[in-house]
């Protein structure tokens, strides 16, 4: 099976060195090519080479400009998808944008599927993702196989833009418990609760999930770089939660403030950070570094 990846960021490179390591044959781009250095793969010149002869195509882009850029130009992927060949697209994109990809996708008789996915990048590596998979029952049977060299885990949705609603409903969940983490520990620590012992007293009671284990962890621990996803990005979904928000007449007050902070942080020049920084913006609010 030929699978060729475009986007070799932290999580594009991450699942192509899965890919790799699970014996795929792999064509790769990327706009800065020197990010596909090292990698057991073949380095193409354009999206439309890497994409030629392919079977899946997985497209692994920061939004929705960069995806409309790489996938719908007249030398983007669309424009050389083979007939049998499935376009699987792992980044995180609005709603709007994905059913924009479903009607050119359709109107060039080319399968599509939304694939977002759940983790970090060290979690793409070890092929332990959460996969949200919409599209059509076939064009999802055959990205099955990439899916199961990636993730842990794949929920079918029955349409792609719902894959993509999903995961902004998963990521504005996300946000807000980096936002209440910043709180809790805030308050803990000014009363004299070490941040440490908080998240320990937390997980080990009534919190004990991944999110809050995994970023309670980083938080108290100050670790924010290397960023797995950087503040940005972060930026990026919670404002595509606010713009379905808007859509859907669904008022998300906490998506509003998540926002402010995450601005908050950038303001000060926390571009290079993890987004799990957010969390700086309440400690220092508290007087705490
Ligand atoms: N990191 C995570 O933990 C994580 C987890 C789940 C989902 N995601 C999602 O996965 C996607 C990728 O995230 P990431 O962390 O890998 O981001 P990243 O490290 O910032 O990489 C972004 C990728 O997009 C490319 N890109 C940006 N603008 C472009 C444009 N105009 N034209 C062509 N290529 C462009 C970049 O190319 P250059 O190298 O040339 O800049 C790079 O390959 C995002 O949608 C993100 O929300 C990330």
């Amino acid at each position: 099976m030929q699978v060729t990846v475009i986007g070799l960021g932290r999580m594009g490179r991450a699942m192509a060195e899965r890919l790799v390591d699970e014996g795929f044959a792999l064509r790769v781009w990327n706009r800065t090519a020197d990010k596909a250095a090292g990698l057991d793969a073949t380095v193409c010149a354009s999206a439309a080479e890497a994409v030629l002869g392919a079977d899946l195509v997985l497209t692994s882009l920061a939004n929705d400009d960069a995806v409309r850029a790489t996938v719908l130009g007249a030398h983007g992927v669309l424009a050389a998808l083979g007939a049998e060949a499935v376009h699987v697209n792992a980044s995180t994109i609005s709603h709007a944008c994905a059913e924009e990809l479903v009607r050119a996708h359709e109107h060039a008789l080319r399968s599509y599927v939304s694939a977002p996915v759940l983790g970090r990048p060290d979690a793409a590596r070890a092929g332990a993702l959460a996969i949200l998979a919409g599209g059509s029952a076939e064009a999802r049977r055959r990205a099955q196989p990439l899916f199961d060299a990636i993730g842990q885990r794949t929920f079918a949705l029955d349409s792609a833009p719902r894959a993509n609603l999903a995961k902004i409903v998963c990521n504005f969940m996300l946000a807000g418990i980096i936002e209440l983490l910043g709180e809790a520990l805030a308050l803990g620590e000014k009363g004299g609760l070490p941040r440490e012992r908080t998240v320990e007293i937390l997980t080990g009671t009534l919190f004990g999930c991944p999110a809050v284990e995994g970023y309670g962890k980083r938080i108290a621990e100050g670790r924010f770089e290397p960023a797995g996803f950087a503040m940005p990005l972060g930026l990026k979904d919670v404002e595509l939660a606010l713009a379905l928000g808007d859509t859907l007449r669904v008022p998300l007050p906490t998506a509003s403030v998540v926002r402010d902070h995450l601005l908050a942080a950038l303001a000060r020049g926390r571009e290079r950070l993890d987004w799990s920084g957010l969390a700086t913006v309440a400690l220092e609010a508290a007087g705490l570094r």
